[in-house]
């Protein structure tokens, strides 16, 4: 039932590449799991030694598949820890807890064509979209822009049917975004997933050209930033006041005190877990409030935002 966890155990574990780890999951009791729909992705609750990691992963399995589920995983040395557990600790056959799946960024079933700009390991969400197109013959192109050496590595998990184009940094290898948005027949939509600057420099040449921000989708892979100096919280319905560590996310404090926090995305996009701020100065790294919320201060999303202040008094 929507809202409990699943129990999944590892099934295969894969190194396509050095930081590059393939995942296969399956249900830790042998049943069949929870279908997925394209753009779907998977919580992950990763028990570390001294804590408890909650990542997200997009699916890459084939929609609606119910046999297993399938991520890729990149090591990223500054991440919040999660990648790091399952490049280091996990292990074929351990168990583990994830939510539902939940889709924060499905393809517009309307669109008359849909265009994809991947950035690296930003493909992931798009190897759904693949597989999905290739059963509703949806008009789309894909644009993947990474490391020529990974070229190579992401290739091969692209369904035979699908149109896919490579760019790296250098000359005449560079993917041109004004240009190739200002090819695009009416009613495209666009969806770009990468790291936060290329996101934005897609959803700026977008603006820039035009396109209505109804027709632009972006998946963000997280804050840009984790982590940063400790500071305290004070849960004011709860009564408790909770020391944040500078390499834990205040919603991983709030979760670590037993309070319970509504969140989706953990990445500060999805907004649902925005909360009231009573008192104090937020640092706002989320992707999801405007700037008038953001100037009001009287929100704060805890999965990504921190503190300016020492302390800062919630809702909560
Ligand atoms: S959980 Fe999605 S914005 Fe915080």
């Amino acid at each position: 039932m929507i809202g409990e966890l699943l129990h999944l155990q590892v099934a295969a574990i894969t190194d396509l590449a050095p930081g590059l780890r393939h995942v296969r999951l399956v249900a830790a009791d042998s049943s069949r799991l929870p279908p997925a729909a394209a753009g779907a992705h998977l919580q992950l609750r990763l028990e570390g030694t001294t804590k408890t990691f909650r990542n997200a992963y997009s699916l890459i399995s084939p929609p609606g598949r119910r046999d297993a589920y399938e991520i890729i995983v990149r090591r990223v040395p500054a991440s919040r820890g999660g990648s790091a557990f399952i490049h280091e600790q996990l292990n074929v056959g351990d168990r583990l807890e994830a939510t539902w799946p939940g889709n924060l960024f499905p393809p517009v079933r309307i669109a008359r064509h849909h265009l994809m700009i991947a950035g690296g390991i930003g493909i992931t969400p798009f190897l759904s979209y693949l597989a999905d197109f290739a059963v509703s013959r949806a008009s789309h192109a894909l644009h993947v822009c990474c490391r020529e050496s990974e070229k190579d590595v992401f290739a091969p998990w692209l369904p035979a049917t699908g149109k896919a184009a490579f760019h790296w940094d250098a000359d005449g290898q560079r993917l041109d975004i004004p240009a190739l948005l200002a090819a695009q027949p009416a009613g495209t939509h666009l969806y770009v997933c990468g790291p936060a600057a290329m996101n934005e420099q897609v959803i700026e040449a977008a603006a820039k050209a035009g396109w209505p921000a109804s027709h632009v989708h972006c998946e963000h892979f997280g804050s840009a930033l984790s982590g940063g100096e400790a500071f305290r919280a004070f849960l004011s319905r709860s009564g408790i006041e909770v020391e944040v560590g500078q390499d834990e996310s205040l919603l991983e404090a709030i979760e670590r005190v037993g309070v319970a926090a509504p969140c989706l995305c953990r990445g500060g996009a999805c907004g649902v877990c925005a909360t009231p701020l009573l008192e104090g100065e937020p640092e706002h790294r989320d992707h999801f409030l405007s700037p008038v919320e953001r100037e009001s201060g009287r929100l704060i999303m805890p999965c990504v935002s921190r503190a300016k202040t020492g302390r800062l008094v919630l809702d909560l």
